[in-house]
C-alpha cells in the first residue's frame, strides 16, 4: 500500500468513527499496560506508543505518572482526538503525526509500544523500513512490546489485509538482535462483542549487535 493512500484510509477512520465504534477499541488496555510493568519501565521510562490512534495507554500512563510518554501515528484526526479527551493531560505527552516506515526518530526510547500497527505492513520492504526505526529508537537493552493478530486471528482488520503472527515468525521479522523474553495470547472482545484473537510478543534488543557478540 502506498504510503499517501495508508494515510488517506486511516485518516477517513478517525474522521467518521467515534472512539468505541472502531474493533480495536479498548476500554482498558491491560494487556499493554501488564506488559510495560513486567519489564520494568519507571516513571522515567522513555515510551513510545506506535500506532497508538485513539488508545486509551497514554491516558493510563500519564495518570500513573510516566513522564516521558509519546503517541505516534500517520492519522492527524487520532491524535487531535486523542488529545481532545485528554485535554489538559495532553501537554503531559508528545504527539506525531508520522507513517513509522518513513519517521526519522531523534530521541531513543525504553519501550516500544505497538498494538495492531505492524499487522498492516503486508509488503516486505515496509516491514523492513520499520524495523529500521526500531533499531534507530529503540535503546540498546531496551524493549519492544508488539501486539498483533494471532496465526488464528482474523485476516483482516478495518477492511485492510493484515498478516498474522506468532511470536516467532514476528521475531524472525525483526531479526537477531531482538530477543524474545515474553510472549502471551489474548482474546480481544469487540464492542460488538465478537472476539479477535492477537499475541503480544515483548523482545529484548540486545546490549551488543548479535555479530560483536561473543557466543
Ligand atoms: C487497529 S488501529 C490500533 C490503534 C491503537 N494502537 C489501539 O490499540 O487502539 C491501527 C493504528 O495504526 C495506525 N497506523 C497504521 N499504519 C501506520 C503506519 N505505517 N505508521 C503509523 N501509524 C500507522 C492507524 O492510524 C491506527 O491508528
Amino acid at each position: 500500500m502506498q504510503n499517501e493512500s495508508r494515510q488517506a484510509h486511516w485518516e477517513g477512520v478517525y474522521t467518521q468513527k467515534g472512539e468505541s465504534e472502531v474493533s480495536w477499541f479498548q476500554d482498558n488496555p491491560a494487556p499493554s499496560l501488564e506488559l510495560i510493568k513486567k519489564v520494568g519501565a519507571t516513571a522515567a521510562s522513555a515510551i513510545i506508543d506506535i500506532g497508538g490512534g485513539t488508545s486509551r495507554l497514554v491516558d493510563n500512563l500519564v495518570d500513573r505518572g510516566f513522564e516521558d510518554v509519546t503517541v505516534l501515528d500517520l492519522s492527524d484526526a487520532a491524535i487531535q482526538a486523542a488529545k481532545a479527551r485528554l485535554k489538559g493531560r495532553a501537554a503531559q505527552a508528545r504527539w506525531i503525526v508520522a507513517d513509522a516506515t518513513v519517521w526519522e526518530p531523534v530521541k531513543s526510547y525504553d519501550v516500544w509500544h505497538d498494538r495492531a500497527a505492524f499487522h498492516f505492513l503486508t509488503e516486505e520492504r515496509d516491514r523492513a523500513a520499520y524495523v529500521l526505526r526500531l533499531q534507530r529508537a529503540l535503546k540498546a537493552g531496551g524493549y519492544a512490546i508488539i501486539a498483533t493478530f494471532a496465526l488464528d486471528g482474523p485476516e483482516r482488520c478495518s477492511g485492510l489485509p493484515v498478516v498474522r503472527y506468532d511470536p516467532e515468525s514476528l521475531g524472525q521479522n525483526l531479526g537477531r538482535e531482538f530477543q524474545l523474553v515474553d510472549s502471551r495470547k489474548h482474546a480481544h472482545a469487540t464492542p460488538w462483542a465478537s472476539n479477535q484473537s492477537f499475541q503480544f510478543s515483548v523482545f529484548r534488543r540486545c546490549l551488543k549487535p548479535p555479530h560483536l557478540s561473543d557466543d
